[in-house]
């Protein structure tokens, strides 16, 4: 498998908007589509969105979307980070083949190479919630929570 995240152009766009699709119950815990994810990061620039399409094999098949070493002075409480997976979401046709847990492979490495050290995350509890895909790829629960969220942190070693 040949996984690429590549930059959001409109051609990158237009691929994304027909092939990434979530059913209701679970477009809910990423807060919607490719396009509310675009739009969040519109409205929040200091959150420092890495929006990315997630290819493989030349298919779209999904979207990611980071903060990308967000360090606000003075400190914040609204923004999470240095790094925070924002968005992921791996379209329904293309799920349980190990496409998530390579994207998160993907953007560990990418934000360890940044000089990272852990890579945050947060999601929402309940029926179809992606809280055993966050624990089965090595998130865990730090005990806190962000805006009502479980927040969980991705230790990337020194
Ligand atoms: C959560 C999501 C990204 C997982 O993507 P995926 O490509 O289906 O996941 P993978 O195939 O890589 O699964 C990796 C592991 O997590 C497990 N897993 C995946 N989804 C799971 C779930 N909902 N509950 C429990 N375990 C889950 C898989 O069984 C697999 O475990 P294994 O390797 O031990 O067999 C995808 O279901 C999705 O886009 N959901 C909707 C949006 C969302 O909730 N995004 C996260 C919040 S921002």
């Amino acid at each position: 498998m040949e996984l690429e995240l590549r930059e959001v152009d409109d051609l990158v766009l237009e691929q994304l908007r027909t092939a990434v699709l979530l059913p209701p119950e679970q477009a809910e815990y990423v807060g919607g589509s490719v396009d509310d994810a675009l739009h969040e990061a519109a409205t929040y620039p200091e959150a420092k969105p890495w929006p990315r399409g997630v290819f493989v094999d030349g298919f779209p098949v999904g979207f990611v979307m980071l903060s990308w070493d967000v360090r606000p002075d003075p400190p914040d409480p609204a923004l999470v980070g240095p790094w925070f997976l924002w968005k992921l979401m791996i379209s329904r046709d293309h799920q349980g083949r190990g496409y998530g847990r390579a994207v998160v492979a993907a953007v560990a490495e990418i934000v360890h190479a940044q000089g990272g050290t852990e890579l945050l995350t947060s999601y929402g509890e309940g029926p179809g919630d992606p809280s055993g895909f966050y624990v089965s790829v090595g998130f865990v629960p730090t005990g806190e929570r962000h805006e009502g969220e479980v927040l969980a942190r991705l230790d990337l070693g020194g």
